[in-house]
């Protein structure tokens, strides 16, 4: 038997072919752009996402017999607000995860709401790329378009729609929305009345790995999938690249350097940050998890070499980062290009140089964008080891993990040994994980992963270069805060 596991990316939707050994049989992608209506903010339409999913699963059923394939999980970018009005047509654009224009509402949950009560309500403050300010946003600039507002989804809950009929959530998902209480995973009254929000609006919860339909016939027909493939609830990305490189249960780290950058700590319980700096929200095995995220991660590198380098050749961009380079860059880089989430929470900050000198080079400066999104995400490890979580080595994933050069930076700047899964592909090898435990194959996920997610690399850091990577992460960290305020004034 196949299962699809669809990791819906915030660039492209990528598609993975699984058989029931967990060997990949078929990989492909679909890209689709990201609109920038303003500085600051991130959407996207819900069609491009349908149709890159139709495009992938058409390429993937060429050469296998369609019967076959029992099941199908989405791994979704995770936050984006959905709208459907009573003809289940999207009322306006995605705002996806990275977009920052709801600095009033953030505040104004989190100072008149107060964080104590978000956090006993949520498990979680409120950021800005989080749902429910985008509700209050809609809410406030957009009252008509607000008041046709039939169904509130996330972004892989509207491909789960369009295949099955069924509005549906899973619960790690569900829990960036801020309208969950996250530890009895049910909705939230209180948080659903502050948002103007009725229960029938809102998707039904499920376990990520619980089935919630079947495709519907007509959707079959078109796309080639029999009438008996099960849709799975997935999950949302970083929990499904969790269980991808097989991060469940108690105490495993994942790092994904992705579009965003995350660290990612699976638990049996619930727990929550007493600073809310990391979320606490559902993990797609059943249990919990602690999560940084930064909002720009691979995407500077991509910025940087795309934008300002004009080049598509990243790893001829690194060549010249020589072994010798590595903790002698005088040169610092801010990642905040859409503004910072974790854990400084700062919608205004924006990327900066800083350092530079007639003899910086071209290289130097690519160093310094590698660096800054290791010392960003050392940021958030930071928080995580004084909230007393011994984290000794991680997973690592994302289309950042490709990069040698980077997984050693990363190794170094935490200080910490990295394990690279043979499958780099976390979000869409979790779905297909997902799916076969939905499907029954396995009992559970952890048993699942057990079986099928394996390492294939370990890097370690050097004593000598983490502490060269030491010296350089105290000084990286004077940065922001001397630069905080002027964010502001040039806002
Ligand atoms: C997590 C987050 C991002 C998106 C990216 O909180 O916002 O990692 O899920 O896809």
């Amino acid at each position: 038997m196949y299962y699809f596991g669809v990791d819906l990316g915030t660039s492209a939707m990528k598609v993975l072919l699984v058989d029931e050994t967990g060997a990949v049989k078929g990989s492909t992608s679909h890209a689709y752009p990201l609109i920038f209506p303003h500085p600051g903010w991130s959407e996207q339409e819900p069609a491009e996402w349908w149709n890159a999913l139709k495009v992938c699963v058409k390429k993937l059923l060429e050469g296998i017999d369609p019967s076959q394939v029992a099941g199908l999980a989405v791994a979704g970018q995770m936050h984006g607000l959905v709208t459907l009005d009573k003809d289940d047509e999207v009322i306006r654009p995605a705002i996806l995860w990275n977009d920052g224009r709801t600095a009033d509402e953030t505040d104004y949950l989190n100072t008149v709401i107060g964080k104590k009560k978000l956090s006993e309500l949520t498990a979680n403050i409120a950021f800005a790329g989080f749902t429910a300010p985008k509700i209050l946003w809609m809410q406030k600039n957009e009252p008509e378009r607000f008041a046709r507002i039939e169904k509130i989804m996330l972004p892989k809950d509207y491909i789960n729609y369009m295949l099955t009929g069924v509005h549906a959530c899973d619960y790690s998902d569900a829990s960036g929305m801020l309208l969950m209480d996250v530890e009895h995973k049910t909705w939230s009254k209180e948080m659903l009345e502050i948002c103007g929000v009725r229960a029938e609006q809102m998707p039904g919860l499920y376990e990520s790995y619980e089935v919630i339909g079947t495709v519907k016939p007509e959707i079959a027909k078109e796309l080639g999938l029999p009438e008996t493939c099960k849709v799975v609830a997935g999950a949302g990305d970083n929990a499904a690249a969790a269980v991808g490189t097989g991060v469940v249960g108690q105490g495993g780290c994942n790092i994904s350097l992705g579009t965003s950058g995350t660290i990612f700590i699976s638990s049996e319980n619930f727990g929550v940050d007493p600073n809310n700096a990391l979320h606490a929200f559902a993990h797609a095995d059943g249990g919990y998890h602690l999560m940084g995220c930064m909002l720009s991660a691979a995407s500077c590198n991509k910025w940087f070499c795309d934008e300002i380098l004009k080049t598509t050749d990243y790893a001829a961009e690194q060549v010249d980062i020589t072994e010798d380079k590595l903790g002698n860059n005088r040169v610092f880089f801010l990642p905040y290009l859409m503004g910072e989430r974790s854990p400084i929470n700062d919608t205004d900050a924006r990327g900066t140089f800083i350092g530079l000198s007639m003899d910086t080079t071209r290289s130097d400066m690519v160093q310094a964008v590698l660096e800054g999104v290791s010392f960003a995400i050392r940021d958030s490890f930071e928080v995580a080891k004084s909230l007393g979580i011994p984290i000794e080595r991680s997973k690592l994933c994302g289309g950042g993990a490709k990069s040698p050069l980077w997984r050693t930076m990363l190794a170094n700047i935490l200080n910490i040994t990295l394990d690279i899964p043979q499958t780099e592909e976390g979000p869409g090898y979790g779905g297909a994980i997902l799916a076969m435990v939905g499907c029954g194959l396995y009992p559970t996920v952890q048993a699942c992963t057990d079986a099928l997610v394996k390492t294939t690399k370990s890097i370690a850091p050097d004593p000598a270069l983490a502490s060269r990577y030491e010296k350089k992460y105290q000084q990286f960290k004077e940065i922001y805060p001397s630069t905080k305020n002027l964010f502001k004034i040039l806002r």
